[in-house]
């Protein structure tokens, strides 16, 4: 008989240190070739050939594991678009992308916890409007370059770099806690530890009746949904933490107290691969 576990185990690939290689995509902002102006032999090299500046504050496991993806520019540049995002999410992106917007306040006061490729932080931002305030916070500088160019015509914006693990980079002191506070794709990405920080921390930035949204993966997705069988592949190659959110609810990463304070809703999508989560603080 079929045994996903067994299937899981025998997935073979090591994450750490992979190298892809991706075709030359156009990219028609200047403004982002400039940020990235290391040449495209360079895309496949790992952190250690890349200029200190990209690599600078930058955690072992992103430069380990996703050098390829967030923190080598030419690679950057070149993902950095909405097509890339749909064809990684097999084409549900759009309907994730719409719960989040949908959870957002036109005039109030948002963060993303990690920037994403594609149009996302653009949509965000123009949906809080000129009357709110919309933060992004990330870990890489180049990611970090990318989210300011992509929101520098919306003057209600601001963009960090931070760890999310830190309480203090997700709502630094004197800021006030937000209305919402979400992370698209995130959580499947960082170390196990780290899971229970950033979730913590996303839920103690938003203010007394504010709402925490995560769109993350989830599963296994249905025994007719192809991805059940070669996706557990996919992680073991490329995305070691993603598998945990197949085997673990995201508010069992809550403190407990933390978690009694809100109310907690959970839709899932393409056929169980994905899941959007919803935590709306108790307090009026
Ligand atoms: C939010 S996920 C989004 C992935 C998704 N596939 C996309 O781009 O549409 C990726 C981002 O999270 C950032 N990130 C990873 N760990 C982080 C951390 N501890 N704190 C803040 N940002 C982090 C990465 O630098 C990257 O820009």
């Amino acid at each position: 008989m079929f045994s996903l576990n067994s299937l899981i185990r025998s997935a073979t690939g090591k994450a750490a240190g992979c190298r892809k290689s991706f075709r030359s995509l156009s990219n028609t902002r200047p403004e982002l070739q400039e940020a990235s102006s290391v040449s495209v032999g360079n895309m496949v090299r790992g952190p250690e050939r890349l200029d200190s500046r990209w690599t600078k504050g930058v955690p072992d496991y992103m430069k380990d594991i996703y050098t390829w993806a967030y923190v080598n520019p030419t690679n950057v540049r070149l993902l950095d678009h909405q097509f890339v995002v749909d064809a990684i999410l097999f084409f549900n992106a759009r309907v994730l992308e719409r719960c989040v917007l949908d959870n957002l306040a036109v005039g109030s006061h948002v963060i993303q916890v990690g920037h994403t490729h594609g149009h996302l932080c653009p949509d965000a931002a123009k949906k809080v409007g000129p009357t709110g305030r919309f933060s992004v916070v990330d870990i890489t500088p180049i990611q970090v370059e990318h989210a300011k160019v992509k929101l520098q015509e919306f003057p209600w914006t601001t963009v960090r770099a931070g760890d999310a693990s830190d309480f203090s980079s997700v709502l630094p002191e004197g800021e006030t806690p937000y209305d919402t506070t979400y992370a698209f794709m995130l959580l499947h990405e960082i170390p196990d530890k780290m899971k229970y920080e950033v979730v913590d921390n996303m839920l103690k930035s938003v203010k007394k009746g504010g709402t925490v949204v995560w769109v993350e993966y989830h599963g296994p997705p249905y025994w007719y949904n192809p991805t059940r069988y070669f996706m557990p592949f996919i992680f073991r190659w490329l995305e070691p933490f993603a598998l945990r959110m197949w085997e673990s609810e995201i508010e069992s990463f809550a403190n407990a107290e933390l978690k009694k304070q809100f109310t907690w809703t959970k839709e899932v999508y393409g056929g169980n691969l994905y899941q959007v989560v919803i935590a709306k603080h108790n307090g009026a």
